[in-house]
């Protein structure tokens, strides 16, 4: 296959899934993931950063199925942040491309499995294909009661707060509630994420530590997990090493 010219040799040792014997005690419900690191798989490799994106694309079909196996609720993936507009073209538009090719090939598996999609994010001001893409899989999957395949899409955190405070400021004005109304329970209610529980655990690849305005109000308490591999290495055994690390932690939520 070319990529823009450039030839993309696909891992071999990553188009199947190992059924391992891995069993789980406590599962984190929410898992939400920072898949850093396709440019420099690319870049490690010769070839354009876009390339690597197209990895990190098929691996998250490898995930999925993985969060599938271990019946996750929620699995939400960053895949396009509000800063990322600031990227070179060429790699904004073929970030774009990505939710429809990945729908375009693997809805049927996903509709197949359960799979429930949503996004998050501010879908405005998308490309519309990309917009049709995930309205379409929205819909098709919209009764489906497995996990929850969550897309942060245009997606930034502080830009979710800002418009919740605003939206609540203008409830305050038409009187819906008064001001003492407002807790953590209905500033929750205003998010992206108000059908679905905070994360638990929270993974970034790549050997970057920083949360990049990902979830920073829904993060509040959850247990993070940091590897140096990139994420279209990131695979089934490291994901299920990660889930396992997650059992042992203790979440007392500020308590004893
Ligand atoms: C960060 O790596 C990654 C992104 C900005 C894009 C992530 C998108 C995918 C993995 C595919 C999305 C798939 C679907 C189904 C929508 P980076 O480019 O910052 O890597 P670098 O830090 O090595 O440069």
């Amino acid at each position: 296959m070319l990529i823009n010219g450039f030839p993309f040799f696909k891992k071999k040792n990553q188009s199947t899934i190992n059924h391992s014997e891995l069993h789980l005690g406590v599962i984190p419900k929410h898992v939400a993931i920072i898949m850093d690191g396709n440019g420099r798989w690319a870049k490690k490799r010769g070839l354009p950063r876009i390339a690597g994106h197209k990895e990190g694309m098929d691996n998250v079909k490898r995930i999925v199925r993985v969060a599938t196996k271990h019946k996750l609720e929620v699995l939400t993936l960053y895949a396009f942040s509000t800063e990322n507009w600031k990227r070179p073209k060429k790699e904004v538009d073929f970030l774009m491309g990505l939710p429809s090719e990945f729908l375009s090939t693997y809805l049927p598996e996903l509709i197949e499995n359960n799979v429930r999609i949503q996004t998050i994010g501010d879908f405005e001001p998308l490309p519309s294909l990309t917009k049709q893409a995930m309205t379409n899989a929205i819909h098709k999957t919209k009764d489906n009661d497995g996990l929850i395949l969550n897309i942060a899409l245009n997606y930034g955190s502080r830009f979710e707060m800002l418009e919740a405070v605003k939206k609540i400021v203008e409830d305050v004005k038409v009187d819906q509630y008064p001001i003492e109304n407002i807790n953590e329970e209905l500033f929750s209610n205003y998010l992206y994420t108000k059908h679905i529980s905070d994360p638990d655990f929270l993974i970034r690849t790549s050997g970057e530590q920083r949360l990049s305005n990902f979830l920073l109000w829904q993060c509040a308490y959850s247990e993070f997990w940091f590897t140096d591999v990139l994420w279209p290495d990131f695979d089934e055994k490291l994901f299920e090493q990660a889930l396992s690390d997650y059992e042992k932690r203790k979440r007392r939520f500020g308590g004893l």
